[in-house]
């Protein structure tokens, strides 16, 4: 594992000189890249210090039609383009985990230096790309991977570098934003919503890593990795999606002043004994609608820092769609691209504090449970009862009455997971209620 990043000082190949870039991937993102880059070539050629050239164009179809791009540029063999001589950076924007995790390691193994948008490689492989970056004395730069146009990888691994990050929270898929935003304020279906979201570039190439929650949850270890100096890949984040979340929770969630928002929640976890350990977790989660959060609407995403000297930061923007990720895409191609002229590494990869990953059960939430219960007495009491067992005590307990059955809005104080998932489980056997209808943690 990489604890401290390598420090050997790279030459370059001196101002004026350019710098041959392969571009794997000409999609959403790569056509984004490409257009920017030829726009505004002489401002990146000023701001590096010599001339930015795409030498090639990796795509899955050589033969689909791709106006603007010189027909030799185009290759569909990304492998034999990134071992050229002549490329001295490799951005990858093809997505997936197996075919660019050998492109990149290939291309790091051979002294390029890499760009990639990639959350869910580098969420699941950091560990093994540092560690070739460190060897090579190359870059590895990836700031699209969370939250697209807005510079949280950046600000976490130089600005807020000399202070102690508590905790990140926000929303960070534009995708499932866009969904709840519309089934709130439009009254959208699920799947139309889905659809535009889709047709407007936002979803992943299968749109299942979106509803899931698994793209927030490789953002979440990302986040958590940079923050806490402490490597945190996919497999360690509590994920649940947005898939369960009806248009029935929505209602009910506006009539009692809430949004549901997909939140992606890393923080520093000390028990008693003052142990520290990490925890980074993904799920629908109701937010008073006088809460920041509430207000981010369509695909934008908004990420609050907790540091112990800077205090509370946040930061809100373009989460998704080829323009606003290609802006991050570019700013890491500016980066790299100096160093190869130049000389010199960004910094790299350090997860020095080795903190252990918490145990989700351990993790203190606040429930909302929405239960259909027996409209008779004694009712409240033996419901009362299981909480009051676990020593879980309640917030707000709101009744509406139905047709022989009562409706039961029961709203927690923090407690542990674990408590609070065995209270709702124990909920479903007590015959005074007849159904669980919907159970969603409570922003806090
Ligand atoms: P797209 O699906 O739009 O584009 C993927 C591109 O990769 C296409 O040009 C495709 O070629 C090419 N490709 C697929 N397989 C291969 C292969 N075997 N060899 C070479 N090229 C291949 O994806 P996006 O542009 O939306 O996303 C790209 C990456 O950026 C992903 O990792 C994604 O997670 C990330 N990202 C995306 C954001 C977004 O808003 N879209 C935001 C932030 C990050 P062809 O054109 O021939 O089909
Ligand atoms: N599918 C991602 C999202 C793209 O919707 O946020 C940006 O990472």
């Amino acid at each position: 594992m990489s604890t401290a990043p390598q420090t050997s000082i790279r030459s370059g190949k001196g101002p004026g000189e350019a710098v041959g870039i392969a571009l794997l991937g000409f999609g959403t993102v790569g056509a984004e890249v490409f257009r920017l880059l030829n726009e505004n070539a002489d401002a990146f050629a000023h701001r590096i210090g010599g001339p930015a050239e795409v030498r090639g164009v990796a795509v899955h179809n050589k033969n689909k039609l791709r106006p603007g791009v010189p027909a030799e540029l185009l290759t569909d063999d990304a492998e034999a383009l990134v071992r050229r001589d002549d490329i001295d950076l490799v951005v990858e924007v093809i997505g997936g985990i197996d075919y660019p995790r050998h492109l990149l390691l290939t291309a790091l193994n051979a002294g390029k230096s890499v760009v990639t948008a990639n959350k869910a490689l580098v969420a699941a492989h950091a560990d093994e790309l540092a560690e070739s970056a460190d060897r090579a004395g190359v870059d590895l730069y990836f700031e699209a991977a969370v939250a697209a146009a807005i510079p949280v990888v950046g600000m976490l691994r130089r600005s807020l570098a000399g202070d102690q990050i508590r905790r990140i929270s926000g929303i960070v898929n534009g995708t499932t934003n866009f969904i709840l935003d519309a089934m709130e304020t439009t009254g959208a279906s699920y799947e139309d919503a889905l659809a535009e979201a889709t047709r407007l570039g936002y979803a992943e190439a299968d749109p299942t890593a979106d509803v899931e929650g698994h793209d927030a949850a490789s953002k979440a270890a990302i986040l958590a990795s940079l923050g806490f100096y402490t490597r945190v890949t996919f497999d360690d984040v509590h994920c649940e999606g947005i898939s369960q979340i009806t248009a029935d929770d929505i209602k009910a969630a506006n009539k009692a002043g809430y949004s549901i928002k997909l939140l992606a929640i890393c923080e520093v976890l000390i028990d008693e004994s003052g142990k520290k350990s990490v925890n980074a977790r993904v799920h629908p989660t109701l937010v008073p609608k006088d809460h920041p959060l509430a207000s981010v609407s369509k695909s934008y995403n908004a990420i609050f820092v907790e540091a112990e000297a800077a205090g509370s930061l946040m930061f809100y923007g373009n989460g998704a769609g080829g323009n606003p990720t290609a802006s991050a895409v570019l700013g890491d191609v500016v980066g790299a691209s100096r160093n190869i002229v130049h000389g010199g590494r960004a910094p790299g990869e350090n997860t020095y504090a080795h903190l252990p990953i918490a145990d989700f059960g351990e993790v203190l939430t606040c429930y909302h449970i929405d239960m259909e219960v027996a409209d008779r007495a004694g009712v409240l009491a033996a419901i009362s009862e299981v909480f009051a067992q676990r020593g879980v005590s309640l917030r707000t307990v709101r009744q509406e009455n139905g047709n022989g059955t009562a409706r039961l809005i029961v709203v927690t104080h923090s407690a542990r997971e674990a408590a609070l998932e065995e209270i709702v489980a124990k909920l479903g056997d007590l015959d005074e209620v007849k159904a669980v209808h919907s159970v969603i943690r409570l922003h806090s």
